[in-house]
């Protein structure tokens, strides 16, 4: 049974919870003694210090970042921070696991909905849909002609995903309605996920054999990024990488904006290197107004929505909640991060 259907709210738990969420989400959290910032903006830095004092739990976002301030701040009562995001590069889990503080995330729920975000970046930057949209409205259409505003097929084009997680995974699968091959890089081999979208590896020797990453930006025609951020991923694609993929390629990141050195994706960009880019994530967000990104045509640039229809944050807000409710009553969440500290 989930852990809601059987959840009753640990009664006077101190809880803060770091903005409104949908109202569904909302009430489960009716048993708990509620600290919330009830607006749709961030909490000021001083204001979340302020509101994890003595707190049991803590449900935030990813624009919060949980540092050793904000355990300090909370004190020894902390006992669960939980993330509404998949991603969890916001929160110093190192940190959190030395005090013994369960985090969660919201994993599973997004898969399908980020892969579709991926897809529509992927069509918009291989055939330019946000420069047309632009073109039209400016009124610059006056007339048909053969290669104005042509772009790259996508049909028939050799997909390279970065990262065959859940996300990857799903992406991948929808390369079949596209005929398309499918390679991937990825930290382990993957069998099931090969045979079931006939993914390859770019050069597969065997299941030790570890792939290089720099095989797959060769050969790809799209690239699409799927990989947590870590310090390990963080600047995966830059300047170097960029040099190895086809003057005709396209980049897609729909993960987390720091895997791609920003500053060397724009001069790959501006100077023809490779011919496309779809973001929905950036190093800094919201994206500056100074970013040399915002003036490029042929980068479409989206608001970090990967996982933004109504169903899937109001299911990412849930499974928060109860992950959150599931670690105060002593029952193992849906989704740790660092179990470990549940065995403690
Ligand atoms: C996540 O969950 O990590 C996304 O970036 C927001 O949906």
């Amino acid at each position: 049974m989930p852990a809601t259907a059987q959840a009753s709210p640990p009664s006077r738990a101190v809880v803060a919870v770091t903005r409104r969420l949908p109202a569904e989400a909302m009430s489960r959290l009716r048993g708990v003694e509620l600290r919330l910032w009830d607006s749709d903006d961030p909490i000021p830095r001083k204001k979340l210090l302020t509101m994890v004092e003595g707190a049991s739990g803590l449900l935030c976002l990813l624009t919060e970042r949980i540092d050793a301030d904000v355990f300090r701040a909370a004190g020894p009562s902390l006992r669960v921070v939980s993330n509404m995001a998949v991603g969890y590069d916001n929160i110093d889990v190192t940190e959190a696991t030395r005090r013994g503080v369960l985090v969660t995330n919201t994993p599973g729920v997004l898969t399908e909905t980020t892969a579709d975000l991926t897809w529509a970046l992927i069509l918009a930057a291989c055939r330019r849909v946000g420069e047309a949209i632009d073109f039209l409205r400016a009124d610059r259409w006056t007339t048909w002609r053969p290669l104005e505003l042509a772009g790259v097929d996508v049909h028939g084009a050799v997909l390279g995903v970065v990262g065959a997680g859940r996300i990857g995974q799903a992406v991948a699968r929808r390369a079949a309605g596209f005929d398309m091959e499918v390679i991937y890089h990825s930290r382990t081999r993957k069998p099931g996920f090969e045979r079931e979208t006939a993914a390859k590896f770019p050069d597969g020797r065997g299941p030790s054999f570890r792939p290089r990453l720099a095989d797959l930006l060769t050969e790809a025609d799209i690239v699409t990024l799927h990989v947590p951020l870590t310090p390990e991923t963080r600047h995966l694609i830059g300047d170097r990488e960029l040099g190895l993929m086809k003057p005709t390629a396209v980049l897609v990141n729909t993960s987390r904006g720091p895997v791609v050195d920003e500053k060397a994706l724009a001069e790959a960009l501006a100077r023809g290197r490779i011919l496309a880019a779809g973001l929905d994530v950036y190093e800094r967000e919201p994206l500056p107004p100074d970013s040399p990104l915002r003036r490029l045509p042929n980068v479409v640039l989206l608001p970090h929505v990967g996982s933004a229809t109504v169903r899937t944050r109001t299911r990412m807000a849930l499974l928060a909640v109860d992950n959150l409710l599931a670690a105060l009553e002593g029952r193992r969440p849906p989704a740790p991060v660092n179990p470990e500290v549940l065995r403690c």
